[in-house]
């Protein structure tokens, strides 16, 4: 048996895998000793999975559980994917013991951090499904009611366009959608659109007429800096609280939020977490998947083979569409 540098058992047997062998470098087709699973945990033959931002944060190490998830170096990148257990079960999977990750030909989890993935439901287009479950915190965190107005900050990324159509599945009276490419925004079918490229007083005019119930809010930074500035009320009036959920941060990390705002506006701000539990979890799960598998949901995906990891790593040419890695 041999051991490697950070302590992987090779029994002899090597499979495929992307390796990662630098922080903010790109994996490598190669050869990785087998995982070997220990009391409490199961093997899972990978099927399918969706490399999106965050598993690149997490191998640049600039994630908050970057270090947590892929302690130490070489290791395989993606926490999550579609895959088989040992009786041939399709399941989603999560978390698997570092330094295995999910993109690999075979892997290994702790026995119960899967789900089973329906019959009749493609592996890769059931690696989208996570984003369209973040996407019901518009309901599970911010109590969206039918007949509310949604405005999708980021509607051009799959996310974004996953949870456009969330908003309408779910009721919503109004969508406006915003982005940065016009044309992308078009093909969304949402009531109004904003350009996020806009200067910043035209920026702050469209969101204040937009006159929105929810955020779902996919980019943070400057745009939704201005528009929380732009829900400060001009008069004395009562304000009707705008309620935002925070999902992601692809336009900055951080953002300015005046006392002024946060005290006229009423506004509140809920971590995509809110409400989240085993109950509400399996009820986003359960309805997605259902709008899936009749085709009232839809996404595209560009599938890759594993031994295209290191070109596709790279790709910033996907347009709304999701990288899936299919083993
Ligand atoms: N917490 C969760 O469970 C969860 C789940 C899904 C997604 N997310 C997060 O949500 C975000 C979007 O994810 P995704 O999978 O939809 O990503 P994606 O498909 O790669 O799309 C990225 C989107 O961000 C836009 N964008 C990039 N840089 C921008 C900037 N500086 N200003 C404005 N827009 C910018 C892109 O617009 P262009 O088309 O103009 O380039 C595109 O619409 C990420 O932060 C991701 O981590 C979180």
């Amino acid at each position: 048996m041999l051991e490697s540098s950070n302590g992987v058992r090779d029994r002899g047997g090597d499979r495929k895998a992307a390796v990662l062998h630098e922080r903010d470098g790109v994996p490598r087709y190669e050869d990785f000793p087998d995982p070997v699973a220990g009391e409490g945990e199961v093997l899972i033959e990978v099927k399918a999975v969706a490399v999106e931002n965050v598993d690149r944060a997490v191998a640049a190490g600039t994630h908050f559980a970057g270090r947590a998830m892929m302690p130490e170096l070489p290791a395989i990148p993606c926490f999550d994917g579609i895959g088989t257990l040992p009786d041939g079960r399709l399941v989603g999977f999560g978390n698997p013991r570092p330094p295995y990750g999910a993109l690999a030909e075979r892997t290994v989890i702790r026995e119960g951090a899967y789900a089973a993935i329906p019959d009749g439901l493609d592996p890769a287009a059931a690696t989208v499904l996570p984003s369209a479950i973040t996407a019901m915190s518009m309901k599970v965190a911010a109590g969206l009611q039918p007949g509310e107005s949604v405005l999708v900050q980021g509607a051009t990324g799959v996310a974004g366009r996953l949870a456009v159509q969330v908003a309408r599945l779910l009721g919503a009276g109004r969508i406006v959608a915003t982005g940065r490419d016009d044309e992308q925004l078009r093909e969304l079918g949402a009531d109004q659109v904003i350009n996020t490229t806009l200067d910043d007083q035209d920026l702050l005019l469209a969101y204040a007429e937009s006159r929105t119930d929810v955020v779902v809010d996919f980019l943070w930074g400057r745009p939704t800096e201005l528009l929380l500035r732009a829900m400060v009320p001009d008069t004395f009036a009562f304000p009707a609280p705008l309620r935002l959920v925070q999902i992601g941060e692809v336009a900055g990390a951080g953002l300015h939020l005046s006392a002024e705002s946060l005290r006229t506006s009423g506004v509140e701000i809920y971590g995509a977490a809110k409400g989240l539990g085993p109950e509400t979890m399996g009820a986003a799960y359960g309805q997605v998947v259902e709008w899936a598998r009749t085709g009232q949901l839809t996404f595209a995906l560009e599938r890759v083979p594993l031994s295209d990891i290191e070109t596709a790593w790279q790709r910033t040419d996907l347009r709304g569409k999701r990288l899936v890695v299919q083993v």
